[in-house]
């Protein structure tokens, strides 16, 4: 199926933003049959009340006989729209189960939405402003969180769109297919600067994507959308970190220094608290009995409110740490960290 569809990328048809990943081209899919269904529809409903106005007009001395009952007529009429509404409803269910299940070998970058900029933190350690860039033709997974008020991220050539919330963690995916520059949009009213609030996805040929990683000079190949101003007000994008440490590493760096080895092991062994080892992805078992896996907001919530998950065997001392005290690229690494030690 994917070689079919792949013939519309790159292609901005009837008004609608170019389509720039294989997800964008299966809600195409499904928008336009909505659409001409729905053309369909009003003809036909629209066109009969004309015609029957007309047909049916008061004439004198013509008397209408009434229809009572007409069974076939009204199972057609249930019938037929039910079987059109599960097709819809199936369709749609299996584009949305393609776009919220990011493929396990995806390539992980952590969003930082904040008043009013993006900010993205990739896994050798850097950190852009306004920037994002992707290898063309791999699976990307973006985890996202907010540092002070609802954002949304949202890429209109790849038909992403998620929202950006303080406190959790979210995710998104796509598999760029068209090189070149792409438009990010904040879509949740945040403020004074909301519309500003604009960023670029730069997805880039292979060979250009080892040159970014190397932090030689490289090229951006391919469209440029939109080519107007709005690209220009991104381009002041910015490297804010270029640190020599990968994230995981980094998180290392701030589990030492915050204390969190005092009660935490790396290789197993539990001390006040359960080790960090192996822990990512699994299931703990909890004081209540219930179970939990750790995913990217159980930590961080283990980590901000420590009483609320505790896992069994363990004793509910753990200190909560603050906003102020460990900021959302910290915690990005941390994470990052303790995913390592799987
Ligand atoms: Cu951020 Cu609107």
């Amino acid at each position: 199926m994917n070689s079919v569809l792949s013939k519309a990328y790159g292609k901005a048809a009837w008004g609608l933003p170019l389509q720039g990943s294989d997800v964008a081209v299966a809600w195409d899919a499904l928008y336009w049959f909505l659409f001409w269904l729905s053309v369909f529809f009003f003809v036909l409903v629209v066109g009969g009340m004309i015609y029957f106005a007309i047909a049916y007009r008061k004439q004198p001395g013509k008397k209408t006989k009434y229809i009572v009952d007409h069974h076939a007529l009204e199972a057609l009429w249930t019938i037929i729209p039910t079987i059109l509404l599960m097709a819809i409803f199936g369709w749609g269910w299996a584009v949305y189960k393609k776009q919220v299940n990011a493929p396990t070998d995806a390539m992980e970058i952590r969003v930082i939405g904040k008043q009013w900029l993006w900010t993205f933190q990739y896994d050798d350690g850097r950190t852009e402003a306004s920037k994002l860039v992707v290898p063309l033709g791999k699976p990307i997974k973006l985890v996202m969180t907010s540092q002070d008020v609802l954002h949304s991220f949202f890429i209109p050539n790849f038909r992403v769109k998620q929202d950006v919330v303080p406190g959790m963690y979210t995710s998104v995916w796509f598999e760029p297919k068209v090189a070149g520059e792409h438009q990010v949009f904040c879509t949740e009213y945040c403020g004074t600067t909301h519309s500003g609030m604009l960023a670029k996805v730069e997805v880039l040929e292979p060979a250009q994507y080892e040159l970014w990683k190397a932090n030689k000079p490289y090229q951006v190949t391919g469209v440029k959308t939109p080519s107007s101003d709005l690209l220009a007000a991104a381009q002041s994008s910015a490297r804010l970190a270029n640190a020599h440490l990968p994230l995981p590493e980094q998180g290392a760096k701030l589990v030492a220094a915050k204390g969190c080895t005092a009660c935490h092991s790396i290789d197993g062994t539990a001390k006040i608290g359960p080790s960090y080892k192996g822990i990512f992805g699994h299931e703990q078992e909890l004081l209540d009995g219930s179970k939990v896996v750790v995913d990217e907001n159980y930590i961080r919530e283990s980590i901000m409110k420590p009483q609320a998950k505790v896992v069994k065997g363990f004793n509910p001392v753990m200190p909560p740490y603050t906003k102020d005290m460990i900021g959302e690229e910290d915690m990005n690494a941390i994470v990052a960290y303790i995913k390592s030690l799987n």
